[in-house]
């Protein structure tokens, strides 16, 4: 693969000539860009030296636009160390320097990053908003880690050691592209079913487990069709067509229309069972001492509706989400809606299940088969998913 590696000014850019020697060593090719201030703590002799290859740090030599030819030769763009600074820069759109010009440059390509600053700084609620936006936009973050910091004390903000960013970027490279022929259909997030013009029946489904999941589609190089409920979350994939419903009919209607043509579909959405029978187009008043009543129907099962369609050849994921008798429960809807898996997770884990950064899963594939994962963030659940379910 053709890697850049994209240095910036933290004093862990002493560690990057070890990086580029690993990443050659797995037989990459490599090429180095760097800020001027990471030339303070590296030099271009060693990193043009140890890469092979020219060192690119200068966006205004004369009549180039090397940002642009060499994010068209990189297939892998990773930014080591990745300072609090081209974090804030690159989230906001800034491209001032080598590193961020080519950051807004490198679309639809995969990018990884290795934070490394004080832990205070790390803490800071605009480097926490910029890293959850940069995340979203599918830029995957390896570390930081906890350990004795540049200023001598000890906390989380130390880059991860080079070895470890080595060891994601193979894990990242072996898994791309292996389903590039195929489309498949993800569900994300919660359903809204409307009372009034005001209020909803709704729930706890924040998206990032179906939107992690369309990530690691994507990335394998499968096209996307991501039928999400309301959530803020975005994606920015050129292979993810993103569909945004409200309602479990709404969500019932776009992933019925687009299975026929997909090659498998995974269905993480925490669909709402029932609706209101009516909606008010007006906002209820109070109902005073009696109480209210509210007369529900029940939504069609989108799962259910497409094991009845699917097709030989077509694959079928659900998830179980659980409080107790999970294997049970989760077997008994593997059968009942014709999937070949279905994803256990169970709200008695903690750190799984709604609204967390990370989840533990139980995948059971139709034959019996179970693979179960640790408590890992929702990115490497998908990736496990997608390895089991889609590869
Ligand atoms: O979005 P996050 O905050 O990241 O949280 C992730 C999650 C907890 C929502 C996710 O991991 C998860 O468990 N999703 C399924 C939640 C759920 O509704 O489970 P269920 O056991 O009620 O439904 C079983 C399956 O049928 C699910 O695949 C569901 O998408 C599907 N279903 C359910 C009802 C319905 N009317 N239509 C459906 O398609």
């Amino acid at each position: 693969m053709r890697i850049i590696v994209g240095i910036t000014g933290g004093i862990a850019a002493y560690k990057v000539p070890e990086l580029v020697r690993l990443l050659k060593k797995a037989g990459h090719e490599v090429r180095c860009a760097a800020t001027e201030h990471a030339l303070e703590f590296v030099t271009r002799v060693t990193l043009e030296t140890i890469s092979g290859n020219a060192l690119y740090s200068d966006l205004f030599a004369s009549g180039r636009t090397e940002h642009i030819s060499l994010k068209d030769w990189g297939e892998m763009l990773v930014v080591a160390p990745a300072t609090a600074n081209i974090i804030g820069k690159v989230s906001n759109g800034i491209a001032d320097d080598a590193i961020s010009t080519l950051l807004l440059a490198f679309s639809g390509k995969p990018v990884v990053m290795a934070p490394a600053m004080n832990y205070e700084m790390w803490a800071h609620p605009a480097v926490q908003r910029n890293i959850a936006t940069l995340k979203g936009w599918g830029i995957r973050m390896v570390g930081p880690e906890v350990g004795e910091l540049a200023c001598g004390v000890s906390g989380t903000g130390r880059m991860a050691e080079p070895e470890q960013i080595a060891t994601y970027i193979a894990s990242l490279s072996t898994f791309n592209f292996q389903l590039s022929t195929q489309k498949w259909l993800v569900t994300a997030g919660p359903t809204y079913e409307r009372i009034d013009s005001v209020r909803f029946i709704g729930n706890y489904s924040s998206g990032k487990m179906g939107f992690a999941l369309a990530q690691a589609l994507a990335d394998a190089g499968a096209d996307v069709e991501l039928v999400t409920g309301p959530t803020a979350l975005t994606i920015e994939h050129p292979r993810v067509k993103t569909t945004r419903v409200e309602s479990a009919c709404e969500m019932f209607a776009a992933a019925t229309a687009v299975f026929p043509g997909c090659n498998g579909a995974i269905l993480s959405a925490a669909v709402a069972d029932y609706r209101p029978a009516e909606c008010a187009n007006h906002k209820l008043k109070k109902q005073g001492d009696e109480g209210m009543h509210l007369d529900l129907v029940q939504n069609p099962d989108i799962l259910a509706t497409l094991g009845g369609m699917k097709k030989e050849g077509q694959r079928l994921v659900g998830f179980a989400l659980e409080t107790d008798n999970e294997e049970a429960n989760a077997q008994r809807k593997l059968e009942k809606k014709n999937l070949d898996y279905i994803v256990l997770n169970s709200l008695r884990d903690a750190g799984a299940g709604f609204g967390v950064d990370t989840n533990k899963v139980t995948i059971i594939a139709r034959d019996g088969r179970h693979k179960e994962s640790p408590l890992m963030s929702k990115q490497e659940v998908a990736r496990m998913i997608v390895e089991t379910t889609a590869l």
